[in-house]
């Protein structure tokens, strides 16, 4: 069976299967991020019951802590942290560089201090690919180097060239036979680059390309028309992967222009500042306005935290530091991006994207609260 199956079409919108050992991942999908080990203030059951499908791992906060050894031994990150259906592992490539104190980048690849310690160390495309086998992940990222942008044009085009020998290098590290490696686009706004790291990807044959790089300083309007020029530009037969994006409309405009994949903290980061993700609009519910409010946080979804509990009492816990309250808001934010991706992909197979793209988007930017 192939890795990878296009189902079905609406306009460039895609809808697919992705068929790995832990599992058939549905697309397009939003993956929840547990970054270390545990998609934060969630149980594995919760993911389970809203149907998550796949989540994310982060190579740099597990090879510091508890190390990918300890994961190794204890069977892997599945076995470790009771998760049985797939996971992707991207590659510290991002997270060195914006995490870590002091980096130095060389050919080699990164030298950095752990942001915990201070503990220096040396994070090489080998040996990122080699903490990811050890972790065992359905999904393995190449190490890249990720630019802020804005940049010059120059440092964009050095950048993609180095993570291009990078790439390479990851390819030539025998995985597990269960993974799959993703290479990573870079290039900035620029098409030409953006094109030219493709097109030297795409010679190396990975299961699956993302694009890296984007929500990284540049508004958001070019980050959307990048996607919409690139993307089509993008093989057809594997899955397409936007790293770290992002908002509610971000990813609706991503599956619009033909990505298959997203991951973002923001549903459980913003979670803990209280924020609820909602069909029409995000709600703070810290807000004066809900103190004796007896709505659900959303009337209109289906999840477990909407059908039973309230406004006041969310706002109460907020407001008194309860701890169930970021995990109240946390389940509802993921089941939220959960819904979105799943009626996308629904009206994909019926070939309304669009429709359902426009009364998404009306909803969402008609703020009630
Ligand atoms: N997460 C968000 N953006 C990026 C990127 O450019 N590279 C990697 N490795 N991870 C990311
Ligand atoms: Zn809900």
């Amino acid at each position: 069976m192939s890795f990878f199956q296009l189902e079905a079409t609406s306009g460039e919108a895609r809808a697919g299967r992705i068929y790995t050992s832990h599992g058939v991942i549905e697309t397009p999908i939003f993956m929840p991020v547990g970054t270390r080990a545990s998609v934060k203030t969630l149980w594995q059951e919760d993911l389970e019951r809203m149907n998550a499908q796949i989540i994310l791992g982060n190579t740099y906060h597990l090879f510091l802590r508890p190390g990918h050894e300890l994961v190794e031994k204890m069977g892997g990150l599945h076995k470790f942290m009771s998760w049985d259906r797939p996971i992707l592992t991207d590659s510290g490539g991002y997270q060195v560089f914006s995490l870590s104190d002091i980096n130095k980048l060389t050919e080699e690849g990164v030298t950095f201090q752990s942001h915990i310690d201070g503990m220096r160390h040396l994070i090489t495309p080998e040996k990122s690919m080699q903490i990811q086998r050890a972790l065992g992940s359905d999904i393995v990222m190449a190490f890249d180097e990720c630019p802020k942008l804005p940049a010059t044009k120059e440092t964009l085009r050095t950048s993609m060239e180095l993570t291009h020998r990078w790439a390479k290098r990851c390819k030539t590290v025998e995985l597990k036979e269960h993974q799959h490696l993703f290479g990573i686009i870079q290039g900035g706004l620029h098409y030409d680059l953006r094109m030219e790291s493709m097109e030297g990807l795409k010679e190396l044959n990975f299961d699956g390309y993302a694009l890296g790089g984007l929500s990284v300083g540049e508004k958001n309007e070019e980050m959307v028309e990048f996607c919409k020029k690139f993307v089509p530009a993008m093989p057809k037969e594997k899955p397409r992967y936007l790293m770290g994006v992002g908002k509610p409309l971000d990813v609706l405009n991503g599956i619009k222009a033909g990505l298959d994949m997203f991951d973002c903290v923001l549903p459980t980061r913003n979670a803990r500042n209280g924020q609820f993700l909602t069909t029409h609009g995000p709600l703070n519910i810290k807000k004066a306005r809900f103190l004796e409010d007896q709505l659900p946080p959303d009337p209109e979804c289906s999840c477990q935290v909407c059908t039973r509990y309230s406004r006041t009492y969310i706002r109460h816990l907020f407001n008194v530091g309860e701890y169930l309250a970021g995990q109240l808001i946390s389940y509802h934010n993921i089941h939220f991006y959960l819904q979105m991706v799943k009626g996308a992909r629904e009206a994909i197979f019926r070939g309304e994207f669009d429709d359902y793209y426009k009364t998404f988007y009306n909803n969402y930017t008609t703020n009630r609260w």
